[in-house]
């Protein structure tokens, strides 16, 4: 990508100006007061689809009960499913959990101080070993997602398209030749504070706030709220899907997910595709051999992942606590707060938590 020598000479200027706004009005998080590698690596996946506002309790909670690598390599599946709960993107943890292992067989359980080890690691992409390796040691490598993209879009009011795979590695390149030697984890998480709390998406970046306005280009020509471009994406593929809460002196009744695939693992209520009428809903039931006298109809709900919306409506039942199919439960409140990790997807459904 060749730059005009206006864009350069912002770009030239962008770090200083960041570095010093970073110093008084960067965020203060836990992962910033102690950048030890392992908390920088569990907060930057925790991060990759998840807000900071949200994911900062289940960081906390996670560094307690997993305080180093070796306790990420040996935690049993489904307390580590426990743990992710409400975060989705259950991968992520799977992944945690197999890096982990390497980087104790691998690398004598310490995380590796290099961009090229990291990005080998499951679950660790170019984003989040740039981000690791600046934070957490100080190697000068940019780290560039969605905000980073927004943000130097703006400032160059570039027109490239984001969502097209070269413009990543372009901007990367770009931000590669003025990261700060000294302060390369600074730098990077000023842009990603700018991305997050100024530079905002959808139209509506907060210019006047900004410590970069004094050199963004976009700001300048009055492009910024319209950046970056972006090629519109493909719809969701939509189901439809009626969920069974089904409740017995036992518990509520829960099935395993298949080990692969979407939420792989987890338990959930049990349900079938389709926007079943009662007749047809009592009919699915005794084909699971479960007698249910009354079916009550419940509201609908969605729930939407990354390529699949799931539109829903659901039937509740009370039952007696007959033998379920093979890969189900009766899970007693007790029972899954401790070991039964459900997903997001289901929480319109859930009896209270
Ligand atoms: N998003 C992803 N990584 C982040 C970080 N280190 N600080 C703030 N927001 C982030």
């Amino acid at each position: 990508m060749t730059l005009t020598d206006s864009q350069r000479q912002s770009l030239s200027r962008l770090p200083a100006l960041l570095l010093s706004w970073y110093g008084r009005a960067g965020r203060v998080l836990p992962w910033r007061s102690d950048p030890a590698p392992y908390r920088v690596w569990i907060s930057e996946i925790m991060l990759q689809q998840t807000r900071v506002e949200a994911a900062l309790p289940y960081f906390e909670r996670f560094l307690s009960a997993l305080p180093d690598v070796r306790a990420l390599a040996v935690v049993p599946e489904d307390e580590l499913m426990k743990l992710w709960e409400g975060l989705g993107y259950y991968s992520r943890a799977r992944n945690l959990q197999k890096a982990a292992k390497l980087i104790v067989s691998e690398h004598g359980g310490r995380i590796p101080a290099s961009y090229e080890a990291l990005l080998s690691l499951p679950g660790i992409g170019e984003y989040t070993a740039g981000a690791v390796a600046s934070i957490a040691f100080g190697i000068p490598v940019p780290a560039v997602d969605g905000n980073v993209l927004r943000v130097l879009s703006r400032v160059l009011s570039s027109d490239e398209d984001v969502t097209l795979p070269k413009t990543k590695p372009a901007f990367a390149s770009l931000l590669g030749g003025v990261l700060p030697p000294d302060r390369p984890g600074d730098f990077n998480q000023a842009l990603m504070d700018v991305g997050a709390t100024v530079c905002l998406p959808n139209g509506a970046p907060r210019c006047l706030e900004c410590p970069a306005r004094e050199i963004c280009l976009g700001f300048q020509d009055g492009s910024a709220p319209v950046l970056p471009v972006k090629s519109p994406k493909k719809p969701r593929r939509v189901e439809e899907k009626t969920v069974f809460v089904l409740v017995s002196p036992a518990g509520l009744a829960l099935r395993r997910r298949p080990e692969k695939g979407l939420l792989a693992g987890l338990w959930e209520l049990p349900h079938s595709d389709g926007a079943l009428s009662e007749p047809e809903a009592a009919a699915v039931l005794a084909g699971w051999g479960i007698p249910a006298p009354r079916l009550v109809p419940l509201p609908a709900a969605k729930h939407i992942f990354t390529h699949v919306e799931w539109r829903m409506a659901g039937f509740r039942a009370d039952c007696d606590p007959v033998p379920l199919p093979e890969g189900w439960a009766w899970a007693s409140r007790e029972a899954r707060a401790a070991g039964y990790a459900v997903p997001n997807a289901f929480s319109a459904y859930l009896p209270e938590k």
